[in-house]
């Protein structure tokens, strides 16, 4: 199981002989789950190539503080916000004094004092220079401030000396990174999630679509997300901004919606079809927007509409199947139809939801649902749609914990 899914760690190479250690530090990091960019100070790329890191990273390597060409990419200020964690491997003692000292004279040590998350440092150096009372003392200092210290440890070092000073495994400081972070309730689990409506074309200018704002669906990829998921969101139109740790499938029609699902539903753990998928599509699109006078029968325009497949119940009788769970959204007996909609699209789980009251459900920012599965009922009270798809997750990995467990 990935222990850094979706985590986000900004890996900084300081100047010394360990800096070599961290082209497999990035390896074992990414292994984990995690995207990693790299900034190196400048002494650093006197011991490893830029383009090594550059390219077990897959993302261009941050040198200097004002270079025009990563600023405009991705600036200092950026950088700081994008990660989850920012780890210093190797950290010399330089680079931890300055980091006392709040220097801001190169990339990293700005990237320091501008970042919010958590910060680690795993030191490497001479023992000498470890056991200097500056060094010490600085030390002190850090770790008040909250600063993690994942080892030195004691060996054999690269100037022939023995003790305190190694850089700590690679293998643990992965494991101590991932320790900073809550484990969460899907750790490493992949979820597909389909939201937002689909649009069914009548000829370039028209189509058929409903009133789903993508809102429900997104929230739930967000919470999923959170729990340490990994998301695929295949989204109809929508004009909200989906989660940015989502990879994201734009799609308009309910074809095209079921194409992509059967692309990637196969590798998931869990299928969430939260969309509002058209049931109907007009039975020949016009390639021409079509006149008045093409479409006028006896004062009425008869469009002949055929049925869409039924993209959930596909994934549903996938011989190895993910944990299907669908939505059902009514206007009118809203639980006997969702309890038939789960036996009939042979679901694991089925969300009931009121669409006829303007206050929940499709474009609204709060939802009232019941979520039903086996032989549960579990009715969420009103809550913004947020909420909801932090207890739909919870109940989701609940139940999933239970059926490994029978
Ligand atoms: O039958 P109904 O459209 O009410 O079912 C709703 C559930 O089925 C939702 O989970 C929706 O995403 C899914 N669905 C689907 N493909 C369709 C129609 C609905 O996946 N063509």
């Amino acid at each position: 199981m990935q222990t850094l899914t979706n985590k986000r760690v900004l890996l900084g190479v300081t100047g010394g002989i360990a800096a070599y250690k961290s082209a497999e530090l990035i390896r074992h990091l990414q292994e984990q789950g995690s995207e990693v960019r790299v900034v190196m100070t400048e002494a650093a790329t006197e011991f490893i190539t830029p383009l090594t890191l550059q390219a077990l990273s897959q993302n261009p390597v941050h040198i200097g503080l004002l270079d025009r060409e990563t600023e405009s990419a991705m600036g200092h200020i950026e950088l700081a916000r994008w990660a989850d964690l920012i780890l210093v491997a190797p950290a010399t003692s330089n680079f931890i004094a300055k980091l006392v000292g709040g220097h801001a004279n190169d990339l990293l040590t700005t990237i320091c004092l501008a970042a919010k998350c958590p910060l680690a440092i795993a030191p490497a150096m001479n023992q000498a220079m470890w056991g200097n009372s500056s060094t010490m003392a600085n030390c002190e200092i850090l770790l008040k401030r909250g600063i993690h210290f994942f080892g030195p440890e004691k060996g054999l070092q690269a100037c022939g000396e023995e003790g305190p000073g190694r850089l700590l495994d690679i293998e643990t400081i992965v494991i101590r990174a991932s320790s900073l972070f809550d484990t969460g309730a899907l750790n490493g689990k992949y979820l597909v999630i389909t939201a937002g409506p689909t649009r069914e074309a009548i000829d370039p200018v028209r189509f058929i679509s409903n009133h789903s704002s993508g809102k429900q669906g997104y929230a739930i990829a967000e919470a999923a997300l959170d729990a340490g998921a990994r998301v695929t969101l295949i989204s109809g139109p929508t004009s909200i901004e989906a989660p940015a740790k989502a990879h994201l499938i734009r799609v308009n029609s309910a074809d095209e919606m079921y194409e992509e699902v059967h692309k990637v539903a196969m590798n998931a753990d869990i299928f969430i079809g939260v969309a509002a998928v058209a049931d109907y599509r007009p039975k020949t699109v016009a390639k021409q927007k079509m006149k008045k006078s093409d479409t006028l029968v006896n004062n009425s325009w008869p469009l002949e509409l055929i049925q869409n497949r039924d993209i959930i119940q596909s994934v549903a009788n996938y011989p190895s199947r993910p944990f299907t769970v669908g939505f059902a959204a009514e206007t009118t007996n809203i639980i006997s139809h969702a309890k038939q909609k789960l036996i009939k699209k042979n679901l694991d789980m089925i969300i009931a939801n009121d669409v006829s009251d303007d206050s929940v459900g499709f474009n609204s920012d709060e939802n009232k649902t019941t979520v039903l599965w086996k032989n549960h009922q579990k009715e969420l009270p009103m809550m913004s749609k947020a909420a909801t798809a932090s207890h739909i997750i919870a109940i989701i990995a609940e139940t999933l914990d239970k059926d490994t467990d029978d």
